[in-house]
C-alpha cells in the first residue's frame, strides 16, 4: 500500500513566531514543486514566483514614513518606507533561488551571502563564506533559505549576523519541518519564521518528508 503523506493531514499547530502563507496561489505553486516529475526550469521559475508572495508577507509590518512628492495634480505627503535599505542575507545555495524573486520585488535591498557546510565529524555548521552589506544593526535583515530541515544552519547563519550587528531578522523559507522551526525559536526566538507549509517531519538523512527532496538539485538541475 502506498503510504500518502500530506503537509495538511492532521493540521500542524502554528508554533508562536511563525507565518505560514496559505494564501491559494502559493500553495497551488508549492505543489507542482513538490511533484518528482516537475521539470527544472518549471521548479525554478515556480520559485521565483513564490518568493515574490512570501516578500509580500515577510515585509508587510516594514515601518513606514511619509516624503514630500508632487503628483501632476498637486503637491502631497505620500508613503514610503522608512529607515536604511533592507539586507537580504541568503544561505547558500539554495537560497539564491529565493533571492532572485525577491530582490525584483525590492531591488534597492542590499544582499548578503553566508556559506555553511556540515562538518561530518561533529556535524556542526562550519563557515566557508560571509560577506554581509554593513551597517546591518540599522537594517532589517531577511534570512533566505528554501528549507527549514535542522534548523542548525539556519541558527548557526543568525548568529553570525548577530555577532555582525544584525537586531532585527527575520527568516523565510518555502518549507519548515517542526524540527527546524523548534531549532530555531530555541537559538532565536527574536526571529520572525514566514514559511509556506509546515510538513511532517525529517527522514534520518535530514529530509523533509513529504518535502520536495533537495532543493538546491531540483532548482540548479544537479544530483
Ligand atoms: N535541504 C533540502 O534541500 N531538502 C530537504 O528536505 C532538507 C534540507
Amino acid at each position: 500500500m502506498t503510504d500518502i503523506s500530506t503537509a495538511a493531514t492532521p493540521a500542524p499547530a502554528i508554533p508562536e513566531g511563525v507565518t505560514v502563507v496559505t494564501h491559494p496561489l502559493v500553495q497551488h505553486k508549492l505543489t507542482i514543486m513538490r511533484e518528482h516529475d516537475t521539470s527544472t526550469a518549471s521548479f525554478r521559475r515556480l520559485l521565483r514566483e513564490i518568493s515574490l508572495l512570501l516578500a509580500y508577507e515577510v515585509t508587510r509590518d516594514l515601518p513606514l514614513t511619509t516624503k514630500r512628492i508632487e503628483t501632476p495634480l498637486a503637491p502631497m505627503e505620500a508613503p514610503a518606507i522608512e529607515g536604511k535599505k533592507l539586507a537580504l542575507i541568503s544561505i547558500l545555495r539554495a537560497g539564491n533561488g529565493l533571492l532572485d524573486g525577491i530582490l525584483e520585488l525590492i531591488p534597492a535591498a542590499r544582499v548578503g551571502f553566508v556559506g555553511l557546510y556540515r562538518d561530518p565529524e561533529t556535524l556542526r555548521p562550519v563557515q566557508y563564506y560571509f560577506k554581509v552589506p554593513s551597517q546591518l544593526e540599522d537594517r532589517i535583515c531577511i534570512v533566505v533559505d528554501p528549507m527549514l530541515a535542522t534548523g542548525n544552519s539556519s541558527a548557526a547563519a543568525v548568529d553570525l549576523l548577530k555577532q555582525a550587528g544584525a537586531r532585527d531578522i527575520r527568516f523565510l523559507c518555502l518549507l519548515a519541518a517542526p524540527e527546524g522551526i523548534a531549532r530555531m525559536r530555541a537559538a532565536h526566538p527574536d526571529v520572525a519564521i514566514v514559511t509556506a507549509a509546515i510538513d511532517s517531519h525529517l527522514n534520518d538523512h535530514g529530509y523533509i518528508v513529504p518535502g520536495l527532496g533537495d532543493a538546491g538539485d531540483r532548482m540548479f538541475g544537479t544530483k
